[in-house]
């Protein structure tokens, strides 16, 4: 009597034991696939574009031109093209502007251009932009990038935007260091706007939907609120 009884209970304990080894596995499996579609995880922040949030946002409401600030090695640039018609991307250093011109001049739909971001973007927008996903990262990052010497033109590239037209998209990398703790290489507070300063610059030509999702902060027309919301929540 005794002996089937430990058996009985023994196999059902290994047996939940094994259904939730399973369930762990397929857990991890799913949580792998989801980084490697949208970037590279490191500890519990996602670095580089939501390209799920860009894709939906291009389809969505039929957003044809792409501005990056802060070219970097063109991952974005590169990406993008193949999403989006046309694709501008604007990088401070001339060594890291050289090189991606070399490795990627010859990319029909992507427009590379030196110099500081508020400048380019000024004269950009005055020549007129079709509306435009802008991808904000434009920042000092040690090693070979530039921008050390300049506080952050964050919040003179929202003006900018904003001034040449409300219906942009606009997602801001980095969102963390404007929430958290801010990392060593800002050293000053003028270094780094805040969350507030930011949110007051992206209202200030009227009301817009704005939300922190996997490290960006999306800036998007007041309208476009629910259709975003529903996205976030897939
Ligand atoms: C984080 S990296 C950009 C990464 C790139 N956007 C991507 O998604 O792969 C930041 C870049 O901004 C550049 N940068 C810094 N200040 C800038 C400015 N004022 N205008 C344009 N580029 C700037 C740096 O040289 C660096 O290459």
């Amino acid at each position: 009597m005794g002996g089937p009884l430990i058996f009985c209970v023994f196999a059902a304990v290994f047996k939940n034991f094994s259904r939730y080894v399973l369930l762990a596995v397929v857990s991890c499996l799913k949580s792998l696939t989801e980084f490697s579609r949208e970037g590279v995880l490191m500890g519990a922040i996602y670095h580089g574009i939501p390209k799920s949030l860009a894709t939906f946002i291009r389809q969505k409401f039929n957003v044809s031109s792409f501005v990056e600030t802060g070219t970097y090695f063109a991952n974005t640039a590169l990406w993008a093209s193949g999403l989006f018609d046309e694709v501008r991307t604007i990088e401070l250093s001339d060594s890291l502007y050289k090189t991606v011109v070399e490795k990627y001049g010859n990319v029909p739909n992507i427009k590379f251009f030196n110099g500081s971001s508020q400048i380019v973007l000024n004269d950009l927008l005055r020549e007129g932009l079709p509306i435009s996903l802008f991808w904000l990262d434009a920042h000092y990052s040690r090693g070979i990038t530039a921008g050390d010497e300049l506080p952050c033109p964050l919040i003179d590239e929202i003006k900018l935007i904003l001034d040449a037209g409300y219906d942009n998209f606009i997602l801001i990398d980095d969102a963390r260091e404007m929430l958290a703790s801010p990392p060593e290489k800002f050293r000053k507070l003028s270094d780094l706007p805040t969350y507030n300063d930011v949110i007051e610059v992206l209202d200030s030509r009227g009301r817009r939907y704005s939300i922190v999702w996997r490290d960006v902060l999306i800036s998007a027309p007041y309208d476009s609120k629910e259709a975003i919301y529903d996205f976030l929540l897939t």
